[in-house]
């Protein structure tokens, strides 16, 4: 018998520390937990997947059923020489996963430390920092579907990946709940430590192993991002706007500073930092609800603020940037 409880917080469940409630919550230990609570009761009410809650902004009490998968376990399924697959269930901390991976001696996801979250989530905007992107070392994704109750196995060039994004999101978005992931890791890591300053970090350890990486990301990141423990944030409020090369370069002609991203010849990625800082809202504060001042993409609770405070600071963000620049931002969290 599954135990559904009522109007439950969700505040320890958002790492923006959003104080709202859910109508009804569920942490399902299993699939066939999964499976039983989606079946009988999905059509009853709204229902939402919820992983860390780290990619989240709730703006108001959610009038449903929000499950949590909790499905654990790493285990490998096959090891050769070269590479090793790893199944890991969808409820494992994603860090925990990276950690076990650089204690094995394993390569692919050690640019990809301390992001926080659950390893199911990971896929779903297709999780990147540092140069990597978790799309490259995932093998494929089992998810549970909403309309056969059945599970399905899905290869990695049918998960559609691209900057922040994937089939999860757009596609399948409310129709699936991913239970488990496949990565592909390798015994012979190629080191890529091109991004920012972490070739310089790294050599500050002395010596390139993973380890040296995994801790001059970690440091990196600590120097840059607020840790939600202290202060709530979701990371990158909004996704770099990546442009047609024309308009990034009539911009760049216009502010000789702009840092570009080369995506393509036809494209580039402009970083919304940058355009947040140009506008001022650096450090800005609006109520409870601000700017971080290291990183000007980071939007912070500063105690009490509320899901729809931070949300009208966001709107009043991406109206100067286009009002300045003429660029429209997108959110890269998911606004509830
Ligand atoms: P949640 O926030 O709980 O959910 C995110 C979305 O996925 C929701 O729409 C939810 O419904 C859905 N979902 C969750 N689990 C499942 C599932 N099993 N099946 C189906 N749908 C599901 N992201 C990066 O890419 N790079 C970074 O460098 C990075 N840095 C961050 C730094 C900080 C300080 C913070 C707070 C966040 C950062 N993020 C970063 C964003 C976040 O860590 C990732 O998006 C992460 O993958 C979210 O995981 P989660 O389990 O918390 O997902
Ligand atoms: N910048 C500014 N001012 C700022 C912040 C950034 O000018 O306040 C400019 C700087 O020129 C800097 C450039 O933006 O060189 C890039 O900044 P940074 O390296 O901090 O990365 P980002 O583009 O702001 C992205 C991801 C992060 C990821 C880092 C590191 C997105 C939306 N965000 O941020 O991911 O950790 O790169 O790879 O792509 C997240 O998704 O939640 C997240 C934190």
């Amino acid at each position: 018998m599954i135990h559904i409880k009522e109007n439950h917080s969700l505040k320890p469940y958002n790492t923006f520390g959003i104080d709202v409630k859910a109508r009804y919550f569920f942490r399902a230990n299993s699939l066939e937990e999964l499976r039983d609570v989606l079946e009988n009761h999905r059509d009853c009410f709204p229902f939402m997947i919820i992983g860390e809650g780290s990619n989240i902004l709730f703006t108001r009490d959610f009038n449903g059923l929000i499950v949590q998968p909790a499905i654990m376990g790493i285990s490998i399924l096959e090891d050769d020489l070269e590479h090793c697959f790893v199944e890991v269930g969808a409820g494992e901390n994603w860090d925990d996963f990276v950690r076990w991976s650089v204690e094995s001696n394993l390569g692919g996801i050690e640019n990809l430390s301390l992001i926080p979250g659950s390893t199911g989530s990971s896929p779903i905007q297709n999780i990147g920092a540092y140069g990597a992107e978790v799309k490259d070392v995932i093998k494929s994704v089992k998810y549970l579907d909403l309309e056969s109750f059945e599970t399905v196995v899905m290869s990695n060039p049918e998960c559609n990946f691209g900057y922040r994004t994937s089939i999860f999101k757009t596609q399948l978005k409310n129709r699936m709940v991913i239970t488990s992931v496949v990565f592909s890791l390798s015994h012979n890591p190629v080191f890529n430590t091109k991004y920012g300053n972490l070739q310089a970090e790294v050599e500050k350890m002395g010596g390139l192993n993973l380890e040296k990486v995994r801790n001059a990301v970690i440091n990196i990141r600590r120097s840059k991002l607020p840790d939600p423990g202290i202060l709530g944030n979701a990371g990158s409020f909004f996704k770099n706007p990546v442009v047609e090369a024309e308009i990034a370069n009539k911009l760049k002609v216009q502010n000789d500073l702009l840092p570009l991203f080369p995506v393509s010849e036809e494209e580039a990625k402009i970083p919304a930092g940058w355009l947040i800082e140009q506008c001022g809202w650096k450090g800005k504060r609006i109520g409870s609800a601000g700017v971080y001042d290291k990183q000007a993409l980071v939007l912070v609770n500063y105690g009490n603020a509320s899901g729809a405070e931070i949300y009208d600071l966001a709107m009043k963000i991406s109206d100067s940037v286009f009002d300045r620049f003429g660029i429209k931002l997108e959110t890269e969290v998911n606004i509830v």
